[in-house]
Parts: structure tokens; sequence; C-alpha cells
């Protein structure tokens, strides 16, 4: 089929390489130069595993084109519209602004029979207004939300191999239409057995917004739970090993520690409290905002703790954080927990070094004013710590990395290294949650 994938970012770069790559004919398109440009040498503008491999092999194919000219979407059938949504700058609410072009950009290109795809999370009510625009444009044209469930860092499996696909369509022939549309499109996932549910466009834009609330809210669950261990003397890994082997709770997503961030998961918890106002329903939402405050206070906890092992005072001393993404295999430092945390030593007087095995260069260009190191032993010289989980560092020999810091002492913001094994080479391991 002939695709166009409007916005080429995390989203639409994956979408628009894996269509490709699954035989469809597919025109990436962006308005940043740069980005573009980057991935029509197949280059990823930014760490994804796996990404640089397909977009390669689907340009190779001579399927995957990148443009900044929308008019050439005019081929396609089928327009995915993946601009992102950030939150709006001092409020709660999501920025529509990048939605709303990518739509009003396609209107001129629309063609009877066009599908116009919404994949961007967006705040319920969004779809039906850029519909009104769609059929005003092209009235034998329609509008569908298909929301997207990638993880970063997962995002090439998860878009080729999903555990879900929905739709959310129109009631009527156009909607019938769309539906065989999108499951030709979604053939080889469908053929594999991925569960396809076909609801109506509110319910599948609220489809993606309730699943990242309540992932959100599983996480501020057991942190909550790591404070009360951390009040009453107990062990939060050892409580969500206990509870999570009730099949109702599940293990999946009840790791304590800093939280959650990057540019999904806070933002949209945010806007979907917003929505729910502006619905007139905020009080249904207003446990969210709790979420967000159990998140937040783990960052500030985790400062506590540092100065606390550093026997009360910071100022000056050497701190080494070893991971600056929001989460292992990705470069992106969006909402960072662990780069919120160094932000703060810094700004109360550590000396703080920070590295990551990708996400340097993003890390630098948000806190510029903090030392960056691009190896860990360069960056654990004197010093004591706190992570992500790269598996590099969880895999680090205690014993070794010893004799590079001048003290032994480490703090696991992600409760992801083996406590006794640290504790066996000499160090004071304290974590977020535990005794
Ligand atoms: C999330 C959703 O998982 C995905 O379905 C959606 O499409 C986009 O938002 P992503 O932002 O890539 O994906 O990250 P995710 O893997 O969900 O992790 C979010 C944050 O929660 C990370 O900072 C992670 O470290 C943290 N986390 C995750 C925890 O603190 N504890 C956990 O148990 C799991």
């Amino acid at each position: 089929m002939k695709l166009s994938v409007i916005g080429c970012g995390y989203l639409g770069a994956v979408h628009a390489a894996c269509m490709a790559e699954l035989g469809h004919e597919v025109v990436g398109v962006d308005v940043v130069e740069a980005q573009v440009a980057s991935l029509r040498r197949g280059e990823a503008p930014f760490f994804e595993p796996g990404l640089p491999e397909i977009l390669t092999s689907a340009g190779e194919s001579g399927r995957l084109h990148f443009t900044t000219n929308v008019t050439e979407a005019a081929e396609a059938t089928v327009h995915f519209v993946c601009v992102g949504t950030p939150q709006r700058r001092g409020e709660m609410a999501a920025d529509l602004t990048y939605v709303d072009a990518a739509v009003e950009s396609l209107l001129p290109v629309l063609k009877p029979g066009d599908v116009v795809v919404g994949k961007s999370t967006v705040p319920v009510g969004t779809a039906e207004r850029l519909l009104t625009r769609v059929r005003e444009a092209q009235p034998e044209a329609t509008l569908v939300w298909n929301p997207e469930f990638l993880r970063e860092g997962k995002a090439v499996a998860d878009t080729l191999h999903p555990d879900r696909i929905v739709y959310g369509v129109t009631d009527g022939p156009a909607g019938e239409r769309a539906v065989e549309v999108l499951d030709e499109v979604y053939a080889a996932a469908i053929g594999e057995g991925s569960p396809r549910l076909v609801g109506d466009l509110a319910t599948a834009q609220l489809v993606k917004v309730a699943a990242n609330s309540f992932l959100a809210t599983k996480i501020s669950f057991i942190n909550a739970m790591a404070e009360l261990c951390e009040a009453a003397g107990g062990d939060v890994t050892f409580l969500a090993d206990a509870i999570g082997l009730d099949d109702r709770i599940g293990r999946h997503f009840l790791n304590a520690g800093l939280g959650f961030g990057g540019g999904c998961l806070p933002k949209d918890i945010r806007a979907f409290m917003a929505r729910a106002g502006e619905l007139g329903v905020d009080q249904t939402l207003s446990f969210l905002r709790e979420v967000d405050a159990i998140n937040m206070r783990r960052r500030v906890r985790m400062v506590d703790l540092a100065r606390e092992e550093l026997g009360g005072s910071i100022q000056g001393r050497r701190i080494a954080v070893l991971g600056a993404a929001f989460k292992p295999d990705s470069d992106d430092v969006r909402d960072s927990p662990a780069l919120n945390v160094a932000a703060q030593l810094g700004l109360q007087g550590a000396d703080v070094v920070v590295t990551d095995p990708q996400a340097v260069a993003n890390a630098q260009r948000k806190w510029p004013d903090l030392s960056f190191a691009d190896d860990v032993e360069a960056a654990l010289r004197d010093a004591e710590l706190v992570l992500t989980e790269w598996p590099q560092y969880v895999a680090l020999d205690p014993e070794h990395v010893g004799s590079l810091v001048s003290q032994r002492r480490v703090l696991d913001g992600r409760n992801c290294l083996d406590a006794e094994r640290w504790r066996a080479a000499g160090w004071t391991y304290r974590a977020l949650g535990r005794r």
C-alpha cells in the first residue's frame, strides 16, 4: 500500500521504517530538514535499538523515502499523523499545535477514499474536531484514530509485533472501509495473531491515555509502598515480588525507584487531568495528581538520601551519576528522573559528573552546567553513584569500580543492583524503599 507518515520523530520514524519493512511504500514527511537529511542517509536521529538496521534495509528496498515536502504525500492513500503532543508551557494540557498543523498540511493533498490515521496521543475530542476539517476539505476522505503503544528502546519490535491494535472509527460505510484499509496495512501483525479491537473515535483516544495512566499509577503505587517501607523498615523489592505473584496484580511495572519520566507518562497524565477538567469531571482523575506528586517526591528523596549518606552536606562533594536517559536503551532525557536528580545535586553545590552510554549529548544540551564524562571509569573516579538500569551498569564489578572511587558508597536509584554483592565488596549500599 502507499502510505505517508507525517512527523518523523520517535514514533513516526519507527512507524515509517517498519511499514516499509513490511512491504508498503512509505513517504515520511517532517518539517525539520536535519531530521529528514539524517533519515535519508539511513541514520536514526536518535538512539533506538534496531532502527538503523531497518532504515537501511527499507531504504535499500526503495520503498522508504523521506521529504520535507508534504505534497509528496499526495500519492499515498493512507496518511499517518505521528507528530508530538508535548505539555504546554506552564500548563498541564497538551499542546496540539503540531497535530493541527500536520492535519492542515495534509488537507490540500487528500483524494476521495484517502484515510487519515491519527496515532499521536491526544486529548479526547481532538479526533472528532480533526475529522470535521478532513471532511470539509475532502468529503470522500475520512479520519480514524489508531493509538500507538510503542515503548522507547523496544519501539521496532512493538511496531512490528504489537500486543494489540486499536482502531477508533466513525459509524457507517466510511468507518467500515477505513477498517478494511487498516486491516490491509496491519495484515502481517493481524496474521501473527495480534488482537485487533475496533471501537469509536472517543474510546480509541481514551485507550491510550488510560493505559499510560494505569502504568503511571502502578509505578507510583509501588513507590508509595517504598515510602512506607522506608518509614517502617521494610523492603519494597521483597514486597513487590510477593504481591506481584498474584496474577491479578502482576510483577510488571512494580519496580520501585526514582519513578517514571520520559516523553509520555508524565505529560500524558497531566493532559488527561486537564481534559477531565474541561469535560466537567475533574474529580474523577484527581488521584492522578497524587500519582504525579508521589513520582516527583522520589527525586527529592534521592537527593536527601545522598545528603544523608555524605554526612549532611553535599557541598563540593564529588558524585557520579550513572545514567542520564529516562530509562535504559534510550537517549531520551525528557523529564528524566536521573538527570533531574543530577541537576538538583549540582544546583545544591555538589561536584556532579554524569555519564550515560547514549544520552550524554542530549543531557549536555539540557543541563550545560553539569559535568559529563564519556565513560564510566572517568565518571567514577572519586565518587558515589546514582543510576538507571542500563545493563552495563548493572553488570559493573563492585570490586573493580571500588578501586576507582574515593569512597565505596552507592545509591541504587533503580533497585537494580545486587545489594549483597556490593556490600560484600565493602560498599555502603542504599536504595529507595529498602533497609
Ligand atoms: C510508555 C508506555 O509504556 C508506552 O506503552 C507508551 O506508548 C509510551 O509511554 P515509554 O515512555 O517508552 O513508554 O517508557 P516505559 O517503559 O513505559 O517507562 C516509563 C518510565 O517508568 C521510565 O522512566 C521507567 O524507568 C519507569 N518505570 C517503569 C519505573 O519506574 N518502574 C517500573 O516498574 C517500570
